[in-house]
């Protein structure tokens, strides 16, 4: 427990070597004392310290506050990726942090120091596991493609928004992209409202609804074995007596007449557009998402939605839509809230002769 004393002309001249040298401590902030600074150190400065003017201290480190991660990690390990040799432009420009868990991607030309790139993220950003995200996301359970660069463990807990998250980063996508959403839709949902979570995975709209709207019971079906145990294990960890899991496909599992809202947080959701009608219990609103070509957003996603109300005899009522983020060249993740009522008989005349209008107020 040391730190080295420097006079404060001299102190970032000192700490550049010493983060050179990879000895300063990230855990513990750097602090000024009258006309000197203290650097936290984490072993003997292999350098000599009389060329600064410093000097080591016993006993104050403890004295110093803790940092949990440095003002400018991006420097940090630029300076650690230097001394080990590797070009510093090689480390990733952005990383996502899932818990005590970090992912990044690695290039081509940084392949061959992945594991020393991974070493200066885990060690600057304090992580407990670095992992490679190898090729994104894929097929109808929505699987990572990762793998372990540095540390050990790829389970965690993340917090989102004040709910806890339990996670194998190895197994399950989160997507921190969707982060707006899952913050925002729980104020659109009324207290006492029924929904229905089609694709729940481990709980990232189902939990935020449940807590924070004071929903009076969310439904949510998950298909994968793996992401219902998380989605199990978080309903207990944030206490969430109104969720109902229900494990098999949403087609099977799904409840029939109950929603006030039903969720479709998957990019197949056109394929089970039905379902979601038929788990509203009259009037309702449909929180639906899409992967869509860029220059029919939004008319073709609005058409499809009413022509896929029409066709369940409901009447739309509004449709509001939104694009979440681009996916990829040309195409854009988007969303749609469907509010929908069901016709009646008059409603219906009205609907044919209206029939390209649909009453739809199309907002974005
Ligand atoms: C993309 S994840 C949920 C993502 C989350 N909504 C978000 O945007 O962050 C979708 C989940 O739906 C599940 N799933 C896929 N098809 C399903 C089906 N037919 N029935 C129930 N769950 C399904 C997948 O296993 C996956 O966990």
């Amino acid at each position: 427990m040391r730190v080295i004393a420097v006079p404060t002309l001299n102190a970032e001249n000192l700490r550049r070597e010493l983060h050179a040298k990879g000895v300063v401590d990230p855990s513990v902030r750097i602090t000024k004392r009258s006309g000197e600074v203290l650097i936290p150190i984490i072993g003997p400065a292999p350098l000599d310290l009389a060329r600064f003017g410093a000097r080591y201290e016993d006993e104050v480190h403890a004295s110093l506050s803790p940092r949990r991660t440095p003002p400018n990690p991006r420097r940090e390990i630029e300076e650690r990726l230097r001394a080990r040799g590797v070009p510093p432009e090689l480390a990733p420009r952005r990383w996502e942090r899932i818990g005590d868990i970090l992912v990044i991607r690695v290039s081509a030309a940084a392949r061959p120091h992945a594991n020393v790139i991974a070493a200066a993220f885990g060690e600057v950003l304090r992580v407990r596991t670095v992992v490679e995200d190898r090729s994104g996301i894929h097929g109808p359970m929505r699987t990572p493609d990762v793998r372990v660069l540095w540390g050990d463990g790829t389970e965690t807990v993340h917090v989102e928004a004040g709910v806890r998250y339990a996670l194998d980063v190895g197994h399950i996508m989160f997507s921190s992209g969707n982060l707006a959403e899952r913050v925002a839709l729980p104020a659109r949902v009324q207290p006492g409202a029924v929904v229905v979570d089609l694709f729940a995975g481990i709980g990232y709209f189902a939990l935020p609804i449940a807590l924070r709207s004071r929903a009076r019971v969310v439904y949510a079906c998950e298909v994968n074995p793996v992401a219902f145990r998380y989605l199990t294990t978080n309903i207990r960890l944030n206490r969430a007596t109104n969720v109902i899991p229900r494990f098999g496909d949403c087609r099977d599992v799904a409840p029939r007449g109950v929603a006030d809202w039903v969720l479709m947080g998957h990019f197949d959701a056109r394929e089970y557009l039905d379902v979601a009608f038929d788990a509203l219990r009259g009037r309702g609103t449909i929180a639906y998402h899409e992967l869509c070509p860029k220059e029919q957003y939004p008319d073709a996603l609005t058409r499809r939605l009413a022509a896929a109300a029409r066709s369940h005899w409901m009447n739309v009522v509004s449709i509001r839509t939104r694009i979440v983020k681009s996916y990829a060249p040309g195409i854009v993740h988007a969303t749609a809230e469907l509010a929908v009522t069901p016709q009646t008989r008059r409603s219906a005349t009205e609907m044919q002769i209206s029939d390209g209008h649909l009453g739809t107020s199309v907002m974005e």
